[in-house]
C-alpha cells in the first residue's frame, strides 16, 4: 500500500471564460460531492482563479494557478506573483509546464526560481517534467528528466521538498492522444523517485508523482495503478465534468 494519497489535478491550460469556468467548477463540485480518499485540484486561466475558488469554496477540490512570476510584486507587466494567486484563493501552481517551456522560454533555472517562490508564499509547487519525442527516441528520457527535476528543486531543504508535487509529462503524450505506456511511466517516476531519495532521504516517499499526457476515463485505471504513479495531471479531459470525474473516481 502506498503511503501517498493520490492526487488528480485539472489543467484547464487557455481555457473557459469566467461564466464557463464557474459552470464547469459548479459541475464538477456536483459530481464529486462525498468523494473521499484522493486530493483533487483544478487549475483554471488566471481570469477564472478567484471565481472558481469562490464556487469551490468550502468544498475539498482545491484550486490552482498555471504559472507565477518569483517575484512577490513590481514592474514585471504580464506577470502574477504567488502572493496574487494565494489572494485569489490559490492554493497550488504548476512551475515548468512542457508548454511554457516549449513556446515562452521557460528554463530549468527560471523554473527554480519559481518553485522556490512558490514555496515561500505558501503555495505547493507541481514541478513539471518531461522529454520530447527527439530525446526520448535519442535514448536521452532519463538523462533529460533526471536534469530537470534535480535542476528545478536545486537548493531546496528536505522539509521544503515535502512539500513539492512532481509531475511527469511527456511531452510526445500531451494533446495528442498517445499515452506513455505504463512500463515507460513506471520506469520515469521510479527513476524520480530515486533522485527524490537522493535529495530528501524519506521525504520523498511522501512526494506525489503525478503523470499526465492525454490521460483519459479509459487509460487512468492502469496508469494509476502503478506503484510509483501517485496520481494525474489532466488536460483536454479535464475541460468536462463527467471526464475528470471519472478519472478521479479511478485514483481512488
Ligand atoms: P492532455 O491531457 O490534454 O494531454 O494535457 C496534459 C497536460 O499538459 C496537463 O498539464
Amino acid at each position: 500500500m502506498s503511503p501517498r494519497r493520490k492526487f488528480v489535478a485539472g489543467n484547464w491550460k487557455m481555457h473557459t471564460t469566467i461564466a464557463e469556468g464557474r459552470e464547469l467548477a459548479r459541475a464538477i463540485r456536483a459530481q464529486l460531492e462525498g468523494v473521499e480518499g484522493v486530493r483533487i485540484a483544478v487549475i483554471p486561466p488566471f481570469t477564472s482563479v478567484a471565481a472558481v475558488a469562490e464556487v469551490l469554496r468550502s468544498s475539498r477540490i482545491e484550486v490552482g494557478g498555471q504559472d507565477l512570476h518569483w517575484e512577490e510584486k513590481g514592474a514585471f507587466t504580464g506577470e502574477v506573483s504567488g502572493p496574487m494567486l494565494r489572494d485569489a484563493g490559490a492554493s497550488l501552481v504548476l512551475v515548468g509546464h512542457s508548454e511554457r517551456r516549449q513556446y515562452f522560454g521557460e528554463t530549468d533555472e527560471s523554473a527554480n526560481r519559481k518553485v522556490r517562490a512558490a514555496l515561500a508564499t505558501g503555495l505547493s509547487p507541481v514541478l513539471c517534467v518531461g522529454e520530447t519525442l527527439a530525446e526520448r527516441d535519442g535514448g536521452r528520457t532519463l538523462e533529460v528528466v533526471g536534469r530537470q527535476v534535480r535542476e528545478g528543486l536545486a537548493g531546496l531543504t528536505p522539509d521544503e521538498l515535502g512539500r513539492v508535487c512532481i509531475a511527469y509529462e511527456p511531452v510526445w503524450a500531451i494533446g495528442t492522444g498517445r499515452t506513455a505506456a505504463p512500463e515507460q511511466a513506471q520506469e520515469v517516476h521510479a527513476a524520480v523517485r530515486s533522485i527524490l531519495r537522493e535529495l530528501g532521504g524519506n521525504v520523498a516517499d511522501a512526494i506525489p508523482i503525478l503523470y499526465g499526457g492525454s490521460v483519459k476515463p479509459d487509460n487512468a485505471p492502469a496508469l494509476l495503478a502503478l506503484p510509483d504513479v501517485d496520481g494525474a495531471l489532466v488536460g483536454g479531459a479535464s475541460l468536462k465534468a463527467s471526464s475528470f470525474s471519472a478519472i478521479v473516481r479511478a485514483a481512488i
